[in-house]
């Protein structure tokens, strides 16, 4: 750890020699209630450090400052929504019309938040390193009504306690009732919310079209908890940037009679809360994506744009047979999805095009998703194997089977799927078809699993899926090793 904390001095020392020639930006949001404006702000500065080195906030703490141990966790409220966030990876132009309360800003007065004084009392607190963050997060959920700590604590770690004191804690607020700062800075926003967007913060669809239209070297901003790493990990200089925040026609999800269409800028939290109605196999795996934290701000958009082998909403949506909607100036375009990856590193995204929505038909399905990785929660697949196959009268009719880990893109299936289709729904089958797994994958070795491994494990993965057909209509697939 003590080498650790060393070589982020040390990077911090080069990251303030990085050259910085980016459009500055003007912002306004609240901060514990005080209203703060501020002008020509480095967009890619972090909440984190403005908290802690411009503010003397530091109660915030920085652990790993690549969005894993929500030591930073802060609540950032709009007019709708209560997010728990990772301060170190949120830019602060995406607090732009926000209310951030830190963990010194949750208190009535004297009196601490009933979070706080059950950490206290429960012994939640050992060295207090996580101890900001866990509350924040239990505040967080407890203005939400989640009383799922399993879920909205799993995106904060803590070395010394062993969790059974934090979750303790947690059950404790339960019956919290709502701090009055939310109504407060719920009336307060709308004040913030007025102030002008500048050019990089396009409002809408159109604003962001016309921009890249006019600068296609504009690198686009959404969740950051991609981008976020390059900055406070790579010391990346990312050049001239837009910010998606603002622009929420991008954030809806309509219905048509034949699809769903998602927007770009639809959180993967979001995307999950809506699935656990309409596509539960999805709301399950999206479970397993990061934390709480992560999810409320990555989006869709960001987690398809990336071209990810082992993202994680691609491969299901592949399997489901989703489209992409890409928008360039008043030209869009529709492709599969699983065209949009083309390679390692390389989509099919031309200059000034941006990812607006994903679509999803509304035809039968039978989705089930495998996420396999070290840890349940907040791990990076290994390899995610998503299978949607439609049986009719013991025939396969239709196969959609997609990976991710298993090439260097989210890649379907498509000699097994082959091997499949028309045949008996059988073990016969799924035997007859194993060669077929060699002809569509030739997995890497790297630190989260072995090509062996991976190529024997998606085999398996079909097995499985044929029994969990078998024993359960819907339910929830996950595993892990
Ligand atoms: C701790 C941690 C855990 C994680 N765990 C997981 C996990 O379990 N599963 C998983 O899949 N991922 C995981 N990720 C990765 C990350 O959450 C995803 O890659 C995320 O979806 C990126 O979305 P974003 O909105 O944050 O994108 P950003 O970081 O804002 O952008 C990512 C890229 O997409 C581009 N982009 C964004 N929106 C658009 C658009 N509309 N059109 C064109 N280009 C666009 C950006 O320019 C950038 O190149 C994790 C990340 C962290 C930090
Ligand atoms: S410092 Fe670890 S999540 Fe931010
Ligand atoms: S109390 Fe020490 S890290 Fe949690």
């Amino acid at each position: 750890m003590a080498v650790c904390f060393l070589r982020r001095i040390e990077d911090r020392q080069t990251w303030h020699m990085v050259p910085r020639r980016i459009n500055h930006m003007n912002i306004s949001f609240l901060l514990n209630g005080e209203t703060v404006h501020l002008s020509d702000v480095h967009p890619t500065t972090t909440l984190l450090d403005w908290l802690r080195e411009t503010r003397g906030l530091t109660g915030t703490k920085e652990g790993c400052n690549e969005g894993d141990c929500g030591a930073c966790t802060v609540i950032v409220l709009d007019a709708e929504t209560t997010r728990p966030l990772n301060a170190c990876i949120l830019f602060l132009p995406q607090l732009q019309g926000k209310a951030i309360r830190t963990i010194e800003g949750i208190a009535s007065g004297d009196t601490l938040h009933p979070a706080q004084q059950a950490m206290i009392d429960l012994h939640g607190s050992q060295c207090g390193f996580c101890t900001p963050g866990f509350v924040t997060s239990m505040v967080a959920a407890g203005i939400n009504g989640d009383t799922d700590f399993d879920t909205t604590l799993a995106g904060n770690l803590c070395r010394c306690t062993g969790y059974a004191p934090i979750a303790r804690a947690a059950k404790h607020t339960e019956t919290a009732p709502l701090p009055d700062w939310v109504a407060t800075d719920r009336q307060a926003l709308a004040a913030c919310a007025k102030a002008a967007l500048t050019a990089a913060q396009p409002g809408s669809g159109d604003a962001l079209a016309a921009l890249l239209v006019d600068q296609p070297q504009t690198r686009l901003i959404a969740g950051a908890t991609d981008l976020g790493l390059w900055v406070t990990k790579h010391l990346t200089d990312l050049g001239p940037v837009a910010f998606l925040n603002a622009a929420r026609d991008l954030a809806q999800i309509t219905e048509t009679d034949t699809h769903w269409d998602i927007g770009a800028m639809v959180t993967i939290e979001t995307l999950r809360l809506w699935a656990v109605d309409h596509m539960p196999a999805l709301a399950d795996l999206l479970r397993r994506y990061a934390s709480t934290q992560v999810r409320m701000a990555a989006t869709l958009g960001g987690n398809i744009a990336n071209g990810s082998p082992i993202g994680d909403s691609p491969p299901a949506l592949i399997a489901l047979g989703a489209t992409l909607t890409l928008r360039r100036g008043d030209t869009r375009r529709t492709i599969p999805l699983q065209d949009f990856f083309i390679d390692y590193g390389k989509q099919d995204l031309q200059p000034s095009e941006f990812v607006q929505s994903i679509q999803i038909p509304k035809t039968d399905h039978d989705l089930r998703c495998y996420k396999i990785s070290k840890r349940f929660d907040q791990d990076i697949s290994a390899l995610l194997g998503c299978f949607n196959i439609r049986v009719d009268a013991n025939t396969i009719q239709d196969a959609k089977i997609a990976f991710g880990g298993m090439a260097g893109i989210p890649k379907r299936a498509s000699a097994v799927e082959r091997a499949l289709m028309g045949q008996p729904w059988s073990l016969d089958t799924i035997t007859a078809a194993h060669s077929a797994w060699a002809e569509d994958f030739q997995p890497l070795s790297d630190m989260r699993a072995s090509a062996g491994y991976r190529l024997t494990t998606a085999r398996n993965l079909l097995v499985r899926y044929f029994h969990d057909r078998a024993a359960t209509p819907t339910s929830v697939h996950e595993v892990t090793v």
